[in-house]
């Protein structure tokens, strides 16, 4: 696996022929980053991986500063997936000026839910990602359902700017014990790590409950929400929404998905089930 830093290099190495596939992160890389390189290889003639922590998507008091950075096991779990090569610019790489060109998503897509707790988080997301398309000119980009409202943003992107991509999204990789892998999980203690799998486990309650024909949505929240505060979370909210657009179902028989985000201690975690 070669590694790049500067746009410059990046663009000198892309391959000049053949399907490439892009897998972009944020580091501290875990399974589920992996998957989507591994499923990238099977799709491309070349995979590019990016790792950079994006101070566009992180609010005021968020764990920019503190996020992981785990720079010599994330080239070396990249290599084993099979990555052909590694974006990984510093900030001045990426911002030699501050940024003021923005990709602002819609509204009714990017203030909800993720939105509504981490107002700009998709405006950062969503710039830094046509950015990196942008540099990077991949045929397809890998990214995993675990940030389901991501996925919704980016698609909505790619279509309504006419980006020559193709986006797959990917299955959530878990634990053992139902827990999404996540970076942010290495903030837990042990007690907190034993208590986690429960959003998982209330979530998979309300998407069975659907499933099994439960219409009274705001009950089945209510009750998952109730049960997370019992244990001590301190839930954002925990909702079920139409998959295509995340606003409440409307429709019967619109695909749906229940998504939740909560802080255990002071951690924030989130996640989802397609029902
Ligand atoms: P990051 O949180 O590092 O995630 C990188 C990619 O890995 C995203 O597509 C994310 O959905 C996926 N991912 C994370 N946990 C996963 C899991 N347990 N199973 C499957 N896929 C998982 O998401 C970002 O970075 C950033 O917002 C980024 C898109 C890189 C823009 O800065």
């Amino acid at each position: 696996m070669r590694i790049h830093a500067s746009v410059a290099a990046l663009r000198e190495a892309r391959a000049p022929v053949g399907r490439v596939a892009f897998v972009p992160t944020m580091g501290n890389l875990h399974d589920g980053h992996i998957a989507l390189v591994r499923a990238a290889c099977q799709h491309a003639d070349t995979v590019i991986a990016s790792v950079f922590v994006n101070r566009l998507q992180f609010g005021q008091g968020e764990d920019f500063d503190k996020y992981p950075r785990t720079f010599e096991a994330d080239c070396e779990k990249l290599a084993a997936a099979g990555a052909d090569h590694l974006f990984a610019p510093d900030e001045a790489q990426m911002y030699p000026q501050p940024q003021r060109y923005c990709v602002e998503p819609d509204p009714e897509h990017a203030s909800i839910l993720e939105g509504a707790f981490r107002p700009g988080h998709f405006r950062g997301v969503a710039t830094v990602v046509l950015k990196l398309f942008n540099i990077v000119r991949p045929d397809i980009a890998i990214f995993g359902k675990k940030d389901y409202q991501q996925v919704m943003v980016l698609k909505n992107m790619v279509r309504e700017l006419a980006l020559p991509i193709e986006i797959i999204a990917l299955d959530t990789i878990r634990a053992a014990d139902g827990l999404a892998q996540s970076s942010r999980n290495g903030y837990l203690s042990a007690e907190e790590r034993a208590e986690a799998p429960r959003l998982y486990q209330q979530l998979s309650a309300v998407a069975e409950a659907v499933r099994n024909g439960a219409h009274d949505f705001t009950r089945l929240e209510t009750v998952a929400l109730a049960e997370l505060e019992r244990h001590g979370w301190k839930p954002d909210y925990l909702t079920v929404r139409r998959r295509a657009d995340l606003q409440t179902p409307k429709e019967p028989g619109e695909p749906l998905v229940t998504l939740a985000a909560a802080r255990l201690g002071t951690t924030r975690l989130i996640d989802n089930v397609e029902i």
